[in-house]
């Protein structure tokens, strides 16, 4: 028998700490228990008691969140959305300007590089969303050292080599890519753009970048795969869930569609205290405190902390035999930090690692992956073991100069997280297509410039990273960079909008 439908005002009717109804995308849920429950506290659901919570929910959820947390007799069935009535939403002079920067933006054509995404996206995300992506942890040195450690290696370019034709493509895990740089995971793609991380596949697809899927996307893994066309290379990005039986049907189905690498994250037992993101989360909720008891407002957590409470901090060396049981795709770990775990990894038969600190958003004062990379190749080479491990790194690379630099150093491949996201956001699907073939050319001549003609003649002989043990960038002792050289220019916005 089909259920009858319900209507705006049976929902609005349940508006109290008592019984709290709320809809989202057309059904509506009883939250009432689940309030004191909600990971981001009660405020946050709460203000949506008796209405269409879907705009505030969508972005920072992932989608299988409800049927994983609700008990399904709160699922109370479908809403006759005509019934609804639309939120009147109050004048907000933030968001007004925010509309003027985004009608006056640069065009695309006036991105010449991925940090011209970065100041884009700046100036036309959502607070909250700009605050969740571009935050790192604590006083986020290490944030910032991943870019600056780049700047600490020169190159020691080769010349007179014929360079008229340049291969940028190569192999990672096993799968042919077109460039040696990949789409790491970054979870909650619809905080940048509404339709999420499904605009990244189709942009590395149309070239042949492979991209990580991660286990808190804002679409749902199936509709991230579904995005792919033809034999496209993904992998999965697994949080492990406390609850193995859960991990292991992620990891089971994520195979099952296709997915060529499990890729573990080590580095995150707990969210790092990424404070930017705290606060705007916090400051957005400034509002409901005065409408309701400010003590309810669970003050410690941004977005990132709200989403992520089921990741089992116990995991450990021990648990590794139960991955390889569950799978046959090749397992890596993502974020190892030090030479010991990379061999610590080879004894356990792991075939790849992914060097990083997570974009910076972990341990602050953690090393940048390229520093780390510096040291891991050599004394691989030393035990004769830099054949049995591919190695990855993340965190940092905004040029394709940095990637070669990578690739110098015997990086398997390199993965960009925040620049693909920025373009994204700033321009939807033709922002990532751009972004990424602004990376290619500029690869491409990087190749040349340095006397490459294919990614395996890249070598450490390349370079000089005798710099990267300078954990900080020196002050400059004169003062011609601030008083006498141009600043970078940025793209330029139509109409000087507030900023
Ligand atoms: C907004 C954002 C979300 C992220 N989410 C995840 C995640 O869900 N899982 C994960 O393993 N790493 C995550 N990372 C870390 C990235 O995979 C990667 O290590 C990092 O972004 C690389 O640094 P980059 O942003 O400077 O390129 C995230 C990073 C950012 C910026």
């Amino acid at each position: 028998m089909q259920q009858k439908m319900l209507t705006g005002k049976d929902v609005a009717e349940h508006n109290n700490k008592d019984s709290c109804w709320i809809i989202l995308h057309g059904k509506a849920y009883d939250v009432t228990e689940f309030l004191s429950k909600h990971p981001g506290g009660p405020t946050a659901i709460f203000k949506y008691a008796g209405k269409d919570a879907t705009e505030g929910f969508e972005p920072i959820h992932p989608p299988e969140i409800l049927d994983e947390h609700l008990d399904r007799s709160k699922h109370l069935g479908k809403v006759d959305m005509s019934t609804v009535t639309a939120e009147e939403k109050p004048f907000d002079p933030e968001e007004e300007s925010r509309q003027q920067r985004i009608a006056s933006k640069p065009s695309l054509a006036q991105c010449f590089n991925l940090h011209d995404f970065e100041s884009v996206a700046k100036q036309v995300m959502k607070k909250i969303a700009w605050g969740y992506y571009s935050s790192g942890a604590d006083d986020e040195i290490t944030l910032r050292e991943n870019h600056s450690a780049y700047h600490k290696i020169w190159f020691r370019p080769r010349v007179l080599v014929d360079v008229e034709e340049v291969n940028s493509s190569t192999s990672m895990l096993g799968s042919k890519c077109s460039v040696p740089f990949y789409v790491t995971a970054t979870a909650l793609g619809k905080l940048g753009d509404p339709e999420g991380e499904v605009v990244l596949t189709r942009a590395a697809g149309r070239h042949g970048v492979i991209q990580m899927i991660p286990t808190l996307s804002s679409c749902s893994f199936d509709e991230i795969v579904d995005a792919k066309k033809g034999d496209q290379v993904q992998w999965l990005q697994l949080y492990v869930n406390k609850d193995r039986e859960i991990t292991k049907r992620i990891v089971q189905h994520a195979e099952g569609r296709g997915c060529k690498g499990l890729f573990i994250t080590v580095d995150a037992p707990q969210l790092g205290r990424r404070e930017k993101d705290i606060r705007t989360k916090f400051n957005g909720a400034a509002s409901d405190v005065q409408k309701n008891n400010p003590d309810t407002i669970n003050r410690s957590q941004g977005v990132a902390r709200a989403i992520s409470g089921f990741i089992d901090p116990s995991l450990s060396w021990k648990d590794i035999p139960y991955f390889k049981s569950i799978t046959k795709m090749p397992i890596v770990l993502k974020g190892v930090q030090r030479v010991e775990d990379v061999l610590k990894a080879i004894e356990y038969g792991i075939p790849a690692v992914v060097l990083s600190n997570h974009g910076g958003r972990q341990l602050d004062t953690a090393p940048s992956a390229i520093e780390i990379l510096a040291e891991v190749m050599p004394e691989l080479r030393r035990r004769n073991l830099h054949d049995r491990i591919e190695v990855y790194i993340d965190g940092g690379v905004r040029r394709a100069t940095d990637i070669i630099k990578a690739l110098c150093l015997g990086a398997k491949g390199v993965g960009i997280g925040r620049p693909f996201l920025y373009a994204m956001s700033a321009y939807g699907e033709q922002g990532v297509v751009h972004a990424m073939q602004l990376l290619k050319d500029e690869f491409e001549m990087g190749m040349r410039l340095v006397g490459a003609k294919s990614v395996d003649e890249l070598g450490p002989e390349l370079v000089d990273a005798r710099g990267l043990g300078a954990h900080t960038v020196p002050t400059p002792v004169d003062s011609l960079s601030s008083d006498v050289y141009d600043r970078l220019v940025l793209p330029p916005f139509a109409v000087k909008a507030k900023l």
